[in-house]
């Protein structure tokens, strides 16, 4: 099938480029007419451009290159591009992902243009408004006319919000099947040879949350956790460049590159990132998409955060909130550090298919 009028798959961040390539390539199979658009909110070649390469992304068909800036400008700066795409194009569906501000800037354009907005990952919600993201996933559900959901507790919030049961569909959770995808190919990855590290000795930690680094209390606290933690275990952490840029602007980073055993490296991209992940003993976090990696990789994972719009990681899975405060961060660690999860199964429908169950169901909604 190639209909006539194109559908737009858009990304923008680094958490978006693992979501939408699944689904480009089932709905490449099923002859979609379809069109890849990045945003360019994320633009440095580890944030972006490698992701491309290690998922079998093409280069976009469109790129606006709007970059960062504050919430307001970089939103709007999107809106005003997207606006001119979508006249061009005359697009009959536009696809986003996740909950970064540019899933939130295309659909606000899609939906005032009567153009249908499907939105994968929907119905996640952390009840916790101070975040950017819980913002920029109320508006864009509330907006979207076809919502899929990767766990049940996404269609329970959904129906709660007054969302027609109709509009909702659960598919599982797609960034589990790129997770599926680069497991084989970690062989291939450099990374642990590089850095000299022995499968299953170290923890890896990422934090990037306005909440924890633009917050001189909780990252000092953070930091001070790093400092009891890398004593006993050895310590990765690949650094978010506003966590870098924050952690010289407080002047922690002479701190944290003091911690003894720690190994402070760049953003990476999504095979190396996943190599580093296969072998750990453990990660120390507050991003959402690890919380739900570590979950199917049997990993334990703490977690920097009072709340999490992804509880099936706690209730099904490997993940447990610590906050940001030094001794929670530290005992979670030291409970969780040997925790066998060998047995557990993975939640429903995080099984490597729902990118094929998405595309069936856009198959059948396009002309
Ligand atoms: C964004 C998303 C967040 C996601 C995160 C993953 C929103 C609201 N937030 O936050 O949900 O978890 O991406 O990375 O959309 N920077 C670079 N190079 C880049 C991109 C950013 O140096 O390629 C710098 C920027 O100049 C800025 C900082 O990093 O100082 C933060 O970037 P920004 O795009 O504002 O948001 P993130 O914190 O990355």
């Amino acid at each position: 099938m190639n209909s006539e009028k194109p559908i737009i798959l858009v990304v923008g961040a680094r958490p978006n480029y693992m979501k939408i390539a699944p689904l480009y390539a089932e709905l490449e199979a099923r002859g979609v007419n379809q069109k890849l658009l990045d945003t360019g909110q994320h633009y440095d070649e580890e944030m972006s451009k490698v992701f491309f390469r290690d998922l079998g992304l093409p280069v976009p068909d469109i790129s606006l290159g709007i970059g960062s800036d504050s919430h307001a400008t970089q939103t709007a700066r999107i809106m005003v591009e997207f606006e001119k795409i979508c006249n061009k194009l005359d697009p009959q569906m536009v696809i986003v992902v996740g909950d970064v501000n540019s899933t939130l800037a295309c659909t606000l354009v899609a939906s005032k243009m009567n153009i249908r907005v499907a939105h994968v990952e929907a119905g996640l919600r952390s009840w916790d408004r101070k975040m950017p993201e819980e913002i920029n996933r109320i508006v864009t559900d509330s907006l979207s006319d076809i919502l899929f959901t990767p766990s049940i507790d996404g269609d329970q919030n959904l129906i709660k919000e007054g969302v027609p049961k109709e509009k909702i569909h659960f598919v599982g959770n797609i960034m589990i099947d790129s997770l599926f995808g680069i497991l084989d190919k970690c062989e291939e990855s450099e990374i642990l040879r590089k850095l000299s590290l022995t499968d299953f000795e170290y923890g890896i930690v990422t934090m990037h949350r306005p909440s924890n680094v633009d917050n001189l209390g909780n990252f000092s606290s953070i930091v001070e956790a790093l400092e009891h933690v890398g004593r006993i275990c050895k310590l990765v952490f690949p650094m978010h460049p506003r966590t870098e840029k924050n952690a010289r602007n407080m002047g922690l980073m002479v701190r944290i590159e003091q911690i003894p055993g720690i190994e402070i490296i760049g953003p990476q991209g999504y095979l190396d990132f996943m190599a580093l992940m296969k072998s750990a003993k453990f990660v120390l976090t507050d991003s959402g998409g690890l919380q739900e990696e570590a979950t199917v990789l049997k990993i334990p994972c703490i977690t920097m955060r009072d709340n999490t719009e992804r509880p099936i990681t706690i209730s099904e899975g490997t993940n447990r909130l610590v906050g940001s405060k030094k001794e929670e961060i530290i005992n979670g660690i030291e409970e969780l550090i040997n925790e066998d999860y060998g047995d557990l199964s993975p939640p429903k429908y995080w099984d490597g298919q729902a990118a094929s169950r998405i595309a069936d169901i856009i198959v059948e909604e396009i002309e």
